[in-house]
């Protein structure tokens, strides 16, 4: 007992030093979980979509009025005629493209295993048929409500679902469309709620029930919620949403529903996210990178997306350091992804089909990372080593030389993708393994090979 909370105190210092965060646990044994089995899924897709991805701009962040550089176009020194233009988006928002199949087929080849998708972001733009609002894709207004995929989301989970993702939704508690939160009555300056709450308790109170609506419609109507990502948290320090209410409730629905209260530092907060930056170190609570794939969050005419190489090294980075990566792909106003998209999701999924043993369901394991190796460690004892490959090094090398850890007496030493042992020999305190000549000119993968050790020496043994 006293031996846990010292390591929960120890672990407090560590976030808050290493990442300026602290991580309080649920009171839910079902939740922390799920909150592991989510930990070993390692990989997700996010996708930012809404009616300003035929602007081809940034989702939402226009309509922010410090942010005025942002306004293009006829309307753009006119702010109330922009917003109405941006609002008027949705009478020509027609994904007729739209084809959610095809996405799901190619996240799950990629090796992703959970999606989250911008069911509302701070624009207020709803993306699922709810009731407590028109300004929705549902609405006969917008004319891709005549499709029969029109509730985009219902049509997302369902695919998605059928391949085995979960399911997350991506949920912004500011909405910059609602009167409860932005009142026409007054000018709109900044991010935050634009009347006193102090003076209007009633108006305050309408939102916060609004928004607890909408997220039980999503819980309700979209077969329960894997993962409740809510961003716009501004919102939730303008004023008391009343948070733990909701989440209580939402937990009668479905008792393991993950939620994540971005940057909240309560409970509510059952996962930590870094946006676009990955820690520099091993972080040993759980959390998720989120980053663009190419372009921004929001469809990018001409993106350019990361290559395979960087794909692979990134995700091996993150769960190397005992992180998930969420990786963000936009689909166009079309309901498309761009081509680029999809040559990355094959090339992780050329890497993953033979790597991804050592990816899935591991931590992170000390040093997580030596030079040009990075490590994970899987609870069965085996560790894996990844050898990143440098640009243009298409050949491995005949001999790797690894220095944090040696392998127990009578361990296995293998390589993914290489039916065969491999010889090592102990080298200081660490060992080296020799790749057979064949195997180096014709590896099993590009980017990065997996050296695959059965067992280690019980001296470098750290519990994580
Ligand atoms: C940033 C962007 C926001 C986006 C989010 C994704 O906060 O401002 O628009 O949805 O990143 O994490």
């Amino acid at each position: 007992m006293i031996k846990k909370s010292l390591l929960h105190l120890i672990f407090t210092l560590q976030m808050f030093f290493v990442y300026g965060q602290v991580y309080f646990p649920d009171d839910s044994q079902v939740v922390n979980q799920r909150i592991e089995e989510w930990r070993n899924l390692k990989f997700g897709l996010f996708m930012h979509w809404g009616t300003y991805s035929q602007w081809g701009i940034i989702e939402s962040w226009s309509l922010h009025p410090p942010d005025a550089y942002l306004r293009t176009g006829p309307y753009a020194n006119n702010y109330f005629e922009y917003k109405k233009a941006y609002e008027d988006l949705q009478k020509s928002f027609n994904p007729t493209g739209f084809e959610p199949e095809k996405w799901a087929i190619a996240a799950k080849n990629a090796g992703m295993k959970y999606v989250v998708f911008t069911t509302k972001h701070h624009d207020g733009f709803c993306m699922f048929d709810t009731k407590e609002t028109t300004y929705k894709i549902t609405d006969p207004s917008c004319p891709f409500s005549n499709s029969e995929k029109a509730d985009v989301t219902k049509a997302i989970f369902e695919s998605f679902r059928r391949h085995g993702f979960w399911a997350g939704a991506y949920f912004s508690l500011a909405d910059w469309n609602s009167d409860y939160f932005w009142w026409r009555k007054f000018p709109m300056c900044h991010a935050n709620v634009n009347y006193n709450i102090n003076e209007y308790p009633e108006r305050w109170q309408k939102f916060t029930e609004y928004t607890h609506n909408q997220i039980i419609e999503l819980m309700k109507n979209y077969k329960g919620l894997d993962i409740l990502w809510l961003d716009g948290n501004w919102a939730r320090d303008d004023g008391d949403l009343k948070l733990d209410t909701l989440v209580k409730k939402i937990r009668e629905i479905k008792n393991d529903v993950i939620v994540v209260d971005r940057g909240s530092k309560t409970k509510r907060e059952n996962y930590l996210t870094a946006e676009n930056f990955v820690p520099n170190e091993t972080i040993l609570y759980p959390w998720e990178v989120c980053l663009c794939s190419g372009g921004g969050w929001s469809h990018t005419p001409n993106a350019v997306y990361k290559t395979g190489r960087e794909g692979v090294h990134l995700l091996i980075d993150v769960v190397s350091k005992g992180g998930n990566l969420l990786l963000n792909i936009a689909p166009g106003p079309d309901g498309k992804w761009q081509q680029g998209a999809y040559g990355l999701l094959e090339a992780y999924g050329d890497w993953m089909k033979i790597n991804s043993e050592g990816i899935y369901n591991t931590r992170a394991f000390a040093p997580y990372r030596e030079e040009k190796i990075c490590i994970t460690r899987k609870n069965t004892g085996f560790v894996y080593f990844f050898y990143l490959a440098d640009e243009g090094e298409d050949h491995m090398p005949a001999e790797i030389l690894i220095k944090s850890h040696q392998p127990a007496s009578g361990a296995n030493v293998s390589l993914l993708g290489y039916n065969g042992k491999l010889k090592w020999q102990k080298e200081g305190e660490g060992f080296k393994v020799f790749i057979p000549e064949k195997v180096r000119e014709n590896p099993p993968c590009a980017y990065a090979w997996t050296i695959k050790v059965s067992e280690i020496t019980p001296m470098h043994v750290q519990k994580n």
